[in-house]
Parts: C-alpha cells; structure tokens; sequence
C-alpha cells in the first residue's frame, strides 16, 4: 500500500526561528513562509533530496495544532506523510483490518492540492500517519 515518504511535519513555536535554524546552521534549502488557512498553519518547505520536512506553527484560534504545541512547548515531531496510489482504496483496505480514520472518513485536499487522510496515532504505534495520494 505504501509508497514513498512525502514529507515529516514538524510543530515549532516560531517559524523565522525555525526556518533560520535549518538554513543556516543545518545548510538546508527552505522556502519562504506561507498560510494554510484551512488547515489552521503557517509552514515552511525544508527540500531534502528524498523527501521534505514541514516546518509549521499554530494560524488562528482553532489551529489543529495549537494542542499539540501547548503540550509540546519547544516542539517536535507531528506527522509522517506516506504516498498511496489510490486513497480511497487505502482507506477501505484500512478500515476493513479495524484502523480507525479521523473525522468524517472522507479524503481531505491537503496542503499539496492532494486527497489526504489520517490515522489514528493509537492504531500506529503512537504516529500520527498522513496517507496522500501520489
Ligand atoms: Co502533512
């Protein structure tokens, strides 16, 4: 079912700083910043040769994020983001095996133009997984 590693989201309470971080002390190509509205972030790409991080913090008061950050002052790891050719496949084979799906069960568009679901950390292993479709 699984495809390649999309990308690692990362939860940082201050983006410049975060962003500032990767490029100059870790040599990393980052975009400039940008708002997901619907998904309650503010994020930037890391381009790694194989994949990408996302470095996000909390946009406005129903952040999906702001939780996590509260519980998580200084940060960490958020979600890894795997590809699936066919979500809506995915999810019924997942579901059918008793993997419980977030909200409505129906795919979202991501923050790629994408369909994307998520999976219960509690099914995982205590992982938030994002499935996208490639
Ligand atoms: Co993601």
């Amino acid at each position: 079912m699984l495809g390649r590693l999309n990308h690692v989201a990362i939860v940082v309470p201050d983006l410049e700083a975060a962003a500032d971080g990767y490029r100059k002390m870790l040599g990393a190509v980052v975009s400039e910043p940008h708002i997901e509205a619907a998904h309650g972030v503010r994020l930037v790409f890391v381009d790694l040769p194989n994949t990408k991080i996302e470095l996000m913090e909390p946009y406005g008061e129903a952040s999906p994020v702001k939780a996590y950050l509260e519980k998580n002052p200084s940060g960490g790891m958020h979600h890894v983001c795997y590809e699936v050719a066919d979500i809506s496949a995915a999810r019924d084979q997942l579901q059918r095996q008793g993997a419980r799906i977030l909200g409505d069960g129906k795919p979202k568009i991501g923050a790629h133009g994408k369909p994307v679901l998520f999976l219960h950390p509690k099914d995982f292993f205590g992982t938030l997984i994002e499935l996208e479709q490639a």
